[in-house]
């Protein structure tokens, strides 16, 4: 086993939305200001923080905010309604003050309609930047160039009427996609990374990196019959040709001058080999990827089980694994995984999960609160994703209503009208409130990532599987690293069920100590026996034991 080589192989990573963390100035959008006020909540070096070591921020840059920052109209500055490049160096000063590192979202694949080198793309077809981006003649009687059809709905050709052509967009038809057959788009591209790592962040968070290769003779997707919408067709040709893994490649070099800086890659995951092929060989492509598996799977005990004994193996060696539940994109896991049990328990069982499985834990703001998704109405929604498939789809603004503080007006996140409203709940769930309650959701998490600090093992161990027995359990174990060390490993048991479960583990004989049960917040002084324990419906315990125990 290898010691731990960089900083975020034992981090706790935190996502901010920024339209929704913070507001300073009263205009109901969140901003860096407001950021930078609230740093200490995840980190003032004391037990009553969070304690994340490191922030990402969803886009900052410039942009009309069709797809709320994912569509960029300038790469080298910060959108006015969050602030300035002032503050944000700012906010890097105050975030590395407190050792919290910074990672920046960045867009690779496209930029928003509005951004200058598409404007200067679009005003002819000689004009110079015109293959920065992705254009093609349509067929015959007015056809487009081929049936490829876009993320969000919709084909991935869009008309430009002065031109006569169409332009590629696998997102919104006001993303258009780069070109990244051009190597000046490439130049382009690394001089803004350089620029944003010139200026002190951390890491990047790589947005939609399997879409950065396409086939650009366009050839046709085969067709998938029976299904519906973006899955009607196979993506082919559309998306992960091997053209990303080169782009991926350089930039990795180029992060090479730059020894502490984390790449973080965001792929499909159903893109050829797993969004792990894009480890590459472990050392020449992304650090970490997005392993969205448990995020999209039941919660059951066996599929959890079999999913991280399956990861074990597949990342390879220099790579590292991420641990996800919920993200801006996605339902809140409490809702997701409280389907038909207790939500509010299994959202505890889960941040157990999420802090003592192997990998690098991302929390999604407001998770560590117990925020749920927020129901709208059809005229508060503001992401064209939510709106286009409401109500079929609960869409991605449910998940991203303004972090809920205290019980002031508006739960402290600003002094106008919140973008989108704030969850009519905020009274009973708010930071505050949980701070000063020992058996809060936000207590539970705080423990959970000093656990993580005081134990080599939940940070560096390796993971083995235990068992699944009796159905609906699992249990797991982290081998504290280096058997010379007094250091214990630790063993994790959850219960998936709603029913009371016995666990009988033959293959262990000595007695631990309860670190931490998710019924009470707490741990026990009680010896633990591993012959026979108990967890209660929807139970996490995590135990410390002498290491070496059944083996290593
Ligand atoms: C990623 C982002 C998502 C965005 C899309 C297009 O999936 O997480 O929010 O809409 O890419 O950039």
């Amino acid at each position: 086993m290898v010691a731990l080589t960089s900083w975020w192989q034992s981090a706790v990573v935190y996502q901010i939305y920024p339209w929704s963390f913070q507001d300073s100035n009263g205009d109901g959008i969140g901003d860096i200001p407001g950021i930078i006020e609230r740093l200490d909540y995840l980190n003032d070096g004391t037990a009553a923080s969070l304690g994340v070591d490191a922030i990402w921020l969803s886009p900052l840059y410039p942009s009309p905010m069709v797809d709320f920052g994912y569509d960029v109209a300038e790469f080298c500055d910060i959108d006015p309604r969050f602030g300035t490049l002032g503050d944000f160096d700012r906010l890097v000063q105050e975030s590395h003050r407190r050792g919290i590192r910074v990672i920046m979202d960045l867009v690779l694949n496209h930029t928003s309609d509005r951004h200058p080198w598409f404007q200067e793309a679009r005003s002819s077809r000689s004009a110079a930047k015109r293959d920065w981006y992705y254009w093609a003649d349509g067929k015959a009687f007015g056809r487009r160039p081929n049936n490829w059809n876009a993320r969000f709905g919709g084909s991935s050709w869009a008309w430009d009427s002065p031109s006569r052509q169409y332009y590629l967009h696998s997102f919104l038809k006001e993303q258009p996609d780069l070109n990244w057959h051009n190597p000046a788009v490439r130049r382009a591209m690394w001089g803004v990374v350089r620029f944003w790592l010139d200026r002190g962040v951390d890491g990047f968070r790589l947005d939609a990196i399997n879409w950065l290769g396409k086939d650009s003779r366009w050839p046709n997707n085969p067709f998938r019959p029976g299904l519906r919408g973006y899955t009607r067709q196979t993506h082919r040709y559309d998306r992960d040709q091997p053209m990303g893994h080169e782009v991926l490649r350089e930039l990795r070099t180029l992060s090479g001058n730059y020894p502490e800086v984390v790449l973080i890659g965001e792929a499909s995951a159903d893109t050829p080999g797993g969004p792990v092929a894009f480890y590459g060989n472990g050392t020449d492509e992304l650090h970490m990827l997005f392993d969205f598996r448990l995020l999209k799977s039941p919660w059951q005990a066996d599929r959890f089980g079999q999913l991280l004994a399956a990861d074990q193996q597949r990342i390879p060696e220099g790579g590292w694994p991420t641990i996800v539940f919920s993200n801006h994109d996605q339902s809140r896991h409490i809702d997701r995984y409280g389907k038909g049990g207790h939500a509010e328990r299994r959202a505890r069982t889960t941040a157990v999960l999420l802090l003592t499985l192997r990998g690098t834990p991302f929390l999604y703001y407001g998770e560590e609160l117990g925020m749920k998704n927020t129901r709208l109405r059809y005229r508060d929604l503001r992401d064209p994703y939510t709106k286009r498939f409401w109500p079929f789809r609960i869409g991605r603004d449910p998940a991203r209503t303004p972090m809920q503080w205290d019980e002031s007006v508006h739960a402290g996140f600003t002094r106008g009208t919140p973008w989108l409203p704030v969850a009519s709940n905020y009274r009973d769930l708010n930071a505050a409130q949980e701070s000063q309650n020992h058996s809060s959701l936000l207590s539970l998490y705080r423990r959970l990532i000093r656990l993580r600090k005081v134990y080599p093992a939940l940070s560096e161990g390796a993971y083995r599987h235990i068992t699944t027995a009796p159905s609906d359990c699992l249990v797991f174990l982290r081998q504290q690293p280096s058997p010379s060390d007094t250091d214990p490993d630790i063993l994790v048991a959850v219960n998936f069920s709603a029913d009371a479960r016995t666990v009988t583990l033959s293959d262990f004989t000595k007695v631990g100590t309860v670190q931490l049960s998710t019924l009470t917040g707490a741990g026990s002084a009680r010896p633990w026996h591993p012959a026979q324990f108990h967890l209660e419906p929807d139970e996490a315990i995590v135990v410390a034991l002498p290491n070496g125990e059944a083996g290593r």
